[in-house]
């Protein structure tokens, strides 16, 4: 399968594949792992449950094959997983394998140098406030801001750049956090993107009136700062780019509720216990664990995911509005965005 592209039934091409190392987290962000839901007596994945690193290296190099070319490391918080770079050592074996890491920033000061020494190439990490009142109100009250922002500058001095951060918007919370964080983040090396709220999962309660549509974003930056579209990075960039009129400094927009992107959707997804799932919105996925431990070739995994591939027409953000239940919907916490 050397050299392969795999196309789907609307004819996008598989790239890049996220994979979730844990369902853990230690934040309660409450549009992700509300507090109420995911408290004391919450079941998580057991230890047996998780793939070990020796699987996923096996199931990244099948994807590799199958014409992977980009791996985002995701959670829960992937940091709780001991050894991360361990995995990322072996990762990087592979030529012209991109590999990122999405992350809280809460254990990155820790982490960081080893991250990079062990091949990591940039990492991205959630932030949605500067204040550390609204900042609590957001991630459940666990650490803090300040912390986050150590993390951060410690991945600027290991050298994980860009650093992309991501500030998720919900209305009535932390949009007066939006001009801060766009002059806090307005530097050389960082790229901050605003992301609508989404109706993932089926415990954070959404609602559209939460959501603060790109639109409006974009207004809130336009009274201190001049906007220019830019064209995408690379084909299937979810956000949507704007260049600072004066300086270098570039901002994104991830507007999967009023623009969505899934014609161009090049993703799929492997869930902490090895499941696969191509939509994000998906209710069901492909147990590759199973697979694995029963012994199954090489080639019978690649057959099943291009198989899996091939048939995929899922497309829920463009069709959101004909869908009206969230009930069964997994969560973003167990399958990682
Ligand atoms: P890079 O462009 O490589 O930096 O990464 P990314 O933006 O694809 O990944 P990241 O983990 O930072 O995701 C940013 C936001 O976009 C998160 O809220 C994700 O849940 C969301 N997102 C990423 N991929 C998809 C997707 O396929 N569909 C939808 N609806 N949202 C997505
Ligand atoms: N809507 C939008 N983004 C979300 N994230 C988590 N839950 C949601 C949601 N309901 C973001 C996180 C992280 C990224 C992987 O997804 O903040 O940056
Ligand atoms: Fe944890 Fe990220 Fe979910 Fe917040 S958004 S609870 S940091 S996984
Ligand atoms: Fe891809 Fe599903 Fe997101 Fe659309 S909603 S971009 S199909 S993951």
């Amino acid at each position: 399968m050397a050299g392969v592209t795999l196309k789907d039934a609307l004819g996008r091409c598989f790239r890049d594949l996220r994979v979730s190392v844990t369902d853990r987290c230690n934040f309660r962000c409450t549009y992700c792992m509300p507090e109420e839901i995911f408290g004391h007596d919450y079941t998580f994945l057991t230890h047996r449950d998780l793939l070990s690193f020796a699987e996923l290296d096996r199931l990244v190099r099948l994807f590799y094959q199958a014409g992977c070319r980009k791996v985002r490391l995701t959670g829960g918080e992937p940091l709780l997983r001991p050894d991360l770079a361990d995995l990322i050592t072996s990762f990087r074996t592979l030529p012209d394998l991109e590999i990122t890491m999405t992350t809280n920033g809460s254990l990155l000061e820790q982490y960081a140098e080893s991250l990079k020494q062990a091949g990591l190439d940039r990492v991205t990490v959630s932030l949605d406030a500067l204040d550390e009142a609204v900042f609590a109100a957001l991630s459940g009250g666990y650490s803090s801001a300040g912390r986050v922002l150590d993390g951060i500058r410690a991945a600027e001095e290991a050298g994980l750049l860009p650093i992309k951060i991501n500030m998720v918007v919900k209305r009535g919370v932390n949009e007066n956090q939006i001009l801060p964080m766009a002059a806090a983040f307005r530097k050389p090396g960082y790229i901050l993107r605003f992301i609508e709220y989404m109706d993932v999962g089926s415990t954070n309660q959404w609602k559209a009136d939460e959501v603060v549509p790109a639109a409006e974003i974009l207004k809130h930056l336009e009274k201190l700062y001049s906007l220019v579209p830019i064209d995408p990075n690379y084909h299937g960039e979810v956000a949507r780019r704007y260049r600072y009129l004066e300086g270098e400094a570039e901002i994104g927009i991830i507007a999967s509720v009023t623009q969505p992107f899934c014609k161009d959707c090049t993703r799929a997804r492997i869930s902490a216990d090895g499941k696969l799932f191509t939509c994000l919105f998906a209710e069901q996925g492909v147990d590759l664990r199973e697979k694995l431990r029963s012994g199954a070739p090489d080639a019978e995994i690649n057959g099943l995911f291009q198989q899996v591939w091939e048939q995929r027409a899922d497309r829920y953000s463009e069709t959101r509005s004909e869908i009206s239940t969230a009930q069964g919907r997994i969560e973003m916490s167990y399958i990682g965005g």
